[in-house]
């Protein structure tokens, strides 16, 4: 009754942000993200009746935060109801980037966490189904289970809320460098500053511009196409950090950096260097550009101040079982 499980963490090219079921985690508009190969989480579940409660642990880092933990015995508990099992597991999680940096950490530890604890326990789950239930635990979780480049249909109900793989990873050689400006921890989850998303007056303008945008990223992605995707993934980082900025309370993730870096990106387009810039829930930069130009990126960012890190991501297959298991 063991299983591991990896899992890449995603970044959205059209972003989840703000849900109309929170308990469902039932988002307002669809998303499109890309696994990303170089962030990711593995995790390793075990059950057994010799446990007397759950156990969770972070191999190689700063502890879970009593919350963290919460969240993680809340989704064994979705999982086991749906195994008809009363029993209680052993949870060991790495990951391999920073924590709760805007990198996405929620998205890939609940993929790796579902698909390890639905194997741990016997159960096989479609694709959709793996998807749905990672969903529950984070919304933006659902897109690093399929691969590639995935969509996630926003749905009316928990069993048509989940996602697919739009284009395998090697579709299209994209990279995502991400430019870490900032280690620490966020003030504000991303899962309370959803709850607020509809209380700015920009969040409905933002869903009557959606479709028009999600079509430039579904366009620019089937034709490859960095000229159409790249303006629609940046007009959608400004539209969804607009929300953020206007609701009650406001969230305000960007540092100094996080700026420069946005107006540099465009004075390097003025040079010919084909990048765009997209954000998460956080300060830190997803610079996306063709593979062909990766070596660009790197060079021109190495003027620039007030980068801790910078991990290069392709796009990757999406969450998968393995044999090593981390205890
Ligand atoms: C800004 O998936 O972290 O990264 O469902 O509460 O876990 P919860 O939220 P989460 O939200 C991610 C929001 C985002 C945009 C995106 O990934 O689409």
């Amino acid at each position: 009754m063991k299983a591991t499980a990896a899992a890449p963490a995603n970044i959205a090219f059209i972003k989840y942000w703000g849900r109309k079921d929170a308990k469902l985690r039932i988002p307002y508009n669809s998303s499109i993200s890309m696994n990303l190969s170089a962030s990711t989480t593995t995790t390793t579940v075990e059950f057994s009746k010799v446990f007397s409660k759950d156990r969770v642990e972070l191999v190689e880092e700063e502890r879970f935060s009593d919350t963290e933990i919460d969240r993680v015995v809340r989704q064994l508990d979705v999982i086991r109801g749906k195994a008809g099992k009363n029993i209680f597991a052993r949870v060991a999680t790495k990951n391999s980037f920073p924590k709760s940096s805007g990198a996405a950490s929620s998205a890939s530890g609940f993929a790796a966490l579902t698909t390890a604890a639905i194997a741990a326990l016997g159960l096989t789950l479609s694709e959709k189904e793996l998807t749905i239930l990672a969903r529950l635990g984070s919304g933006s979780a659902c897109r690093s289970i399929p691969h590639g480049f995935v969509r996630w249909e926003t749905g009316n109900t928990s069993e048509d809320s989940y996602a697919h793989s739009l284009f395998p990873a090697n579709h299209w050689d994209l990279r995502s460098v991400l430019v870490i400006v900032k280690k620490s921890a966020k003030d504000v989850s991303s899962t309370a500053g959803h709850d607020k998303a509809t209380t700015s007056p920009l969040f409905s303008k933002r869903l009557q511009e959606l479709p028009k945008r999600m079509e430039a990223v579904m366009r620019g992605l089937k034709e490859k196409n960095l000229s159409l995707l790249g303006p629609a993934i940046e007009e959608e980082t400004l539209s969804m950090h607009g929300v953020m900025q206007t609701q009650t309370p406001p969230l305000f993730y960007w540092t100094d950096a996080t700026k420069h870096i946005m107006e540099q990106v465009a004075r390097w387009r003025k040079k010919d260097l084909p990048v765009y810039f997209t954000i998460d829930a956080g300060p830190n930069v997803h610079l996306i550009c063709e593979s062909q130009d990766e070596k660009k990126v790197l060079n021109a960012l190495q003027s620039i101040g007030g980068i801790e890190s910078i991990i290069v991501n392709k796009p990757a297959q999406g969450a998968r079982l393995i044999k090593d298991h981390l205890f």
